[in-house]
């Protein structure tokens, strides 16, 4: 009797260890992208002729990253145009632009993400920041867009960023991000998970949620574990999200390509004051501009 319940529990053992084994991130390829601060360039600035001349392409199907990707990194953007008055009349932090290296892999049962990057802790003084404790210094967000949101490919997250969205000028300081015909029960919803770093190394937590009509900071299932560290100032932060999910979490599949954008916040800032990413893609043993293959 005893000995086979201990033979049952060895077993269970080795399938846990099995079925949430570490992906070998040595073997994962990495695509370096950058992450800016994108000021109040908001989705409506972008899809304003007299702001942004890119709009004409955009609603040609053009996405950001077509007109905005070099060889050697982002193009055409002018930090100091995003750092003016116009485009940051907050202030804006001192490093504007910075490298982020993306890798991705999956197996039948997790999609697994790493980020690493140097946190920049130069925002400008009078940015917004954590006003309760723990204070996060740094915290890292991924957005995936389902399909049915219209144009998420091309524009990653900029379709959830509104003139009118909390911190904005002038804009309501309760309102949220969302997205325009957000419907979470209709499946026009950006899936949304964080890692929040602890205070003093300790206690980092996660958030699981997503963004329709309203950005909801809970309810998602799929995020097993969101991980980070910090070595000589380089943050490894690292997602295991289940491929399957419940309420406001898209279900993966190996075949598919997944629009997504990256918000990193550093220095305790919250909100706007975040460095984003243009929208990329995710291809899970499919196209895309990060591909997952599977281990
Ligand atoms: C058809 C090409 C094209 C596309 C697509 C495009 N842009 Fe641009 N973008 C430009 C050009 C050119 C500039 C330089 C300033 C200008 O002419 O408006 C620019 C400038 C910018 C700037 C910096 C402000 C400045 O004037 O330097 C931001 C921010 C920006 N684009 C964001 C985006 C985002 C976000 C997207 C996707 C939603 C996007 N762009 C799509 C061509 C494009």
């Amino acid at each position: 009797m005893k000995s086979s319940v201990i033979a049952l529990s060895a077993a269970a053992l080795t399938f846990s260890i099995n079925t949430f084994a570490a992906p070998d991130w040595s073997t994962v390829s990495k695509r370096d992208i950058q992450v800016f601060h994108p000021g109040v360039a908001s989705h409506e600035w972008t899809m304003k002729k007299s702001s942004h001349s890119g709009r004409v392409g955009l609603t040609k199907g053009d996405s950001c990253i077509a007109c905005h990707e070099g060889k050697t990194g982002l193009l055409d953007l002018d930090m100091k145009k995003l750092a003016s008055m116009e485009l940051e009349p907050v202030g804006a932090p001192k490093t504007m632009i910075f490298p982020v290296s993306i890798q991705a892999t999956f197996d039948d049962t997790n999609l697994y993400m790493r980020l690493t990057f140097r946190a920049p802790a130069d925002a400008a003084a009078n940015a917004p920041r954590e006003e309760a404790s723990p204070k996060h210094d740094v915290k890292v967000a991924i957005m995936f867009a389902s399909p049915q949101i219209e144009h998420a490919d091309q524009q990653g997250c900029w379709l959830a960023c509104h003139n009118d969205v909390r911190s904005m000028p002038g804009a309501d300081p309760k309102k949220k991000k969302f997205v325009e015909h957000g419907d979470l029960a209709g499946g026009v919803f950006y899936d949304y998970i964080q890692w929040k770093s602890g205070e003093a190394g300790n206690g980092a937590t996660q958030v699981d949620g997503h963004v329709a009509a309203e950005r909801v900071n809970k309810g998602g299932k799929a995020l097993v574990k969101a991980e980070g560290e910090v070595k000589d100032g380089i943050y490894t932060v690292t997602f295991t999200r289940k491929l399957s999910g419940g309420e406001g979490d898209l279900k993966f599949m190996p075949g598919q390509t997944i629009p997504f954008g990256v918000a990193i916040h550093t220095d305790k800032t919250v909100w706007r004051f975040h460095h984003v990413s243009m929208g990329y893609t995710l291809g899970l043993r499919a196209p895309g501009d990060i591909k997952a293959v599977k281990q």
